[in-house]
């Protein structure tokens, strides 16, 4: 069985997605779904659509000096996924950069969907500065590394820009390619290597 995390900031609309689709592969297991932000409606449409799986609230501690709230906030991630034995991340929507140790212990193995054609428009607002800038997108999936959607494209997809398009016709045009081309990593996932270990291993 492997083992599978979600990591998420917003509406979580990928993350319901995924977690629908992962349920059809007996081979998969969603290990939990960790939320970062307070305001984020993601954990009461799980408790209710999904209630065998542990989510976890995890804020920043407002009290903590910038570098130590990071690092704090990473770690308590880090001891969620683990005690969960999950294997790989996926992050939907997740609005931070990955720290150091999580992407040390889950090199190659945490994927991000990142609404553009990467390298264009990395960042915030990608579909936003598309539609301002009258020009067609994408959604692509890749691999995370220390840098801002930077990491390795794994998958990529464009959608066109119609002359006719409202901001939100753009969106959810690409919002359909994002439901459409994320779950493609659950069968990368299913096709590679088990990764579970040794319980105890130092991280
Ligand atoms: C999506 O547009 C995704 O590409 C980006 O963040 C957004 C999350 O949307 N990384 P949702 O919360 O999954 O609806």
């Amino acid at each position: 069985m492997k083992k599978i995390a979600i990591l998420a900031s917003g509406t979580g609309t990928n993350a319901l997605n995924l977690i629908g689709k992962a349920f059809t592969y007996s081979d998969l297991k969603i290990s939990c779904v960790i939320v970062d932000q307070p305001d984020s409606t993601l954990p009461e449409k799980l408790t209710e659509e999904f209630p065998q799986i542990p989510v976890y609230k995890i804020f920043p501690d407002e009290s903590l000096s910038k570098e130590n709230r990071k690092a704090q906030l990473d770690k308590k991630i880090l001891s969620q996924l683990n005690k969960h034995q999950t294997e790989w991340v996926l992050l939907a929507g997740y609005m931070r950069m990955i720290g150091p140790a999580i992407l040390r212990y889950f090199e190659g193995r945490i994927y991000n969907i990142h609404p553009s054609l990467l390298p264009c428009y990395p960042g915030l607002r990608a579909y936003e500065r598309a539609f301002t800038d009258k020009s067609s997108s994408g959604v692509t999936i890749h691999l995370v590394d220390a840098g801002l959607d930077s990491g390795p494209v794994i998958i990529q997809k464009p959608f066109p820009y119609e002359e006719s398009d409202t901001l939100s016709e753009f969106m959810s045009r690409g919002k359909k390619l994002e439901w459409e081309l994320y779950p493609k990593v659950l069968e990368i996932i299913l096709n590679s290597p088990s990764h579970s270990r040794v319980m105890g291993e130092s991280l």
